[in-house]
């Protein structure tokens, strides 16, 4: 008798009692901290045996080549849920979609401190506890997602990449040890899978870890910044989904268009997610060659202010050739989407991008930006730089409407410097530190570049700033 698809803390249901006993464990004792459950948060459907009725516990997949799980969400998520969802959309074939009639979904709940989910589809509502405070972190939410898109957990293999200490794992924890016989759809073991456990998961002594990766016990494991690009193959071969996205997790790396210096594919759409561990993403280009067209109507690069096409432009379609300033994110995501037509192509482009925590890139105005923080104290040791790049002809004027940082002769702790340009070569306007009354700056030229610098001591509110820009003789741009 096959059992596939009825798990009970990982393990087939075979012990009905031990089962129960299980969830009820689960639902009354889970600890209400921020690490959260892991293969413990695998729930048993209450329906039992009469549940199984899937082959693989895989979703179907509509004509379109797309993967659609309904969902119904009770209230109270806060925006960082579909931003989760995002990256299952942009980087695989998977949608999750708000439910309206289909019988299969997810009825995602939030309950005392339980992140919790059945793993794959097990067909009817299947609840996905994730509590609206304490689970909500990206990786969390995607972490109990991801249980819900497919079934694969521990590895057969294993053995060969951990070492399990069982002398820190109560019997009663042990099973959730257990290795399941599982097609690891050829990808190779993955550290940083959003879905392995944390090294000191179910350790019954404090200091101990319970898993301690091989050769390197340094090795990070149980990450839950998000997705990795590991997850993401794994489940595009699960659902044979086409090639979406590249997804770039590092604090650092390289970005360039597909056989870049050679000539880019005809006939083509690319797009790349930069999910940096924490902050804000920069990224510079360094060469950018793509076919010329009015209004980029052929071959186009777009880059997105977030983790989808829905979110804000940070550079609508530019083709050609040339210098494309420096982009900052607001967030640590950022989109890019690369599209190329049926007809000539050129190199591309290659860029590269870094992890900042702070700073920004304006290419239209009438935004207000801050120190990080404000008006709250800003935090010792920032390097934050903003860069405002107008249309061609037009002059910036920027207003510090506030602005306190700590005082010192000639600025040497804590200042913001002010470049009548694109960046510090440019001629420096001011140099500013203490306290200050509003004030206008007005550029030369179409660019301006703001540098906010803090030591280790004396954090103040720091500044409020707004900008506009007009061609000399119109007026404003609000
Ligand atoms: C979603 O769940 C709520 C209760 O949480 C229920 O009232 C509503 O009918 C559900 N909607 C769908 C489409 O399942
Ligand atoms: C922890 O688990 C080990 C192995 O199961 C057991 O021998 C030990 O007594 C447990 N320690 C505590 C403090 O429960
Ligand atoms: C890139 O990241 C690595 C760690 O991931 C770090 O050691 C290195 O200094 C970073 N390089 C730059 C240029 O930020
Ligand atoms: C472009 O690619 C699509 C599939 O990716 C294909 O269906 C279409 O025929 C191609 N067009 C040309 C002109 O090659
Ligand atoms: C793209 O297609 C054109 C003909 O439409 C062809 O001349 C060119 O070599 C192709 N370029 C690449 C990189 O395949
Ligand atoms: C920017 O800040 C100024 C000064 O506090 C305020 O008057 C203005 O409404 C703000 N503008 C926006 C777009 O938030
Ligand atoms: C800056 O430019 C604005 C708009 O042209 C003008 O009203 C203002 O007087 C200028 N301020 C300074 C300090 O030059």
């Amino acid at each position: 008798e096959s059992l596939h698809c009825d798990f009970c803390n990982n393990k087939p249901y075979k012990n009905k009692m031990k089962c129960i006993v299980n969830l009820f464990l689960l639902l009354m004792f889970i600890p209400d901290s921020d690490i959260p459950m892991m293969e413990g948060d695998i729930l048993i459907h209450p329906r039992g045996r009469s549940a199984i009725n899937c082959v693989s516990c895989l979703w179907p997949k509509s004509a379109d080549g797309t993967v659609l799980i309904p969902y119904n969400l009770s209230s109270g998520y806060s925006d960082l849920f579909q931003n989760s969802l995002q990256e299952f959309h942009t980087l695989t074939c998977i949608r999750f979609v708000p439910r309206t009639t289909e019988k299969d979904f997810i009825s995602i709940l939030s309950t005392g401190g339980i992140c919790a989910s059945f793993i794959g589809r097990i067909g009817g509502e299947q609840q996905v506890y994730l509590d609206s405070g304490s689970c909500m972190s990206r990786g969390t939410i995607q972490h109990e997602l991801e249980h819900n898109v497919h079934r694969r957990q521990s590895r057969s293999d294993r053995d060969d990449f951990v070492t399990i200490m069982t002398q820190f794992i109560s019997p009663d924890k042990i099973g959730n040890f257990d290795k399941m016989d599982t097609n690891n759809v050829g990808l190779e073991y993955d550290y940083g899978s959003v879905m392995h456990y944390p090294g000191n998961a179910f350790s019954n002594t404090s200091g101990q870890a319970t898993i301690v990766p091989k050769p390197n016990p340094s090795i990070p494991i149980g990450q839950r910044i998000g997705l990795s690009p590991l997850d993401v193959s794994k489940i595009n071969r699960l659902y044979q989904c086409d090639d979406s996205g590249l997804l770039l997790n590092s604090a650092n790396g390289t970005v360039t268009s597909a056989n870049y210096p050679s000539t880019y594919p005809n006939n083509s759409t690319s797009v790349w997610l930069i999910r940096t561990p924490s902050g804000q993403v920069s990224l510079q280009f360094i060469a950018f060659d793509v076919q010329f067209s009015t209004d980029c109507v052929s071959d186009y690069i777009k880059i997105f202010d977030g983790p989808s096409k829905a979110s804000p432009v940070l550079l609508d379609r530019t083709c050609g050739m040339g210098l494309i300033p420096q982009l900052i994110s607001s967030t640590s995501q950022m989109l890019i989407e690369f599209v190329s037509d049926t007809s000539i192509t050129a190199t591309g482009f290659k860029a590269t991008y870094t992890s900042v925590q702070c700073g920004g890139a304006f290419y239209a105005p009438g935004k207000n930006f801050t120190s990080p923080g404000y008006p709250a104290a800003y935090s010792p040791n920032m390097n934050c730089i903003w860069k405002i790049t107008a249309p061609a002809g037009y002059k910036i004027s920027l207003t510090l409407h506030d602005f306190m940082m700590e005082s010192a002769p000639n600025c040497i702790y804590d200042s913001l410097s002010i470049y009548d340009g694109a960046d510090t070569s440019s001629v420096l306007m001011v140099k500013y530190c203490g306290t200050k009354s509003a004030r206008t700056f007005n550029s030369t030229g179409n660019a301006m570049m703001l540098n906010f610098i803090s030591d280790k001591s004396f954090q103040y509110k720091g500044f409020l700033a707004s900008f506009k820009w007009n061609l000399p003789g119109f007026c404003l741009l609000q």
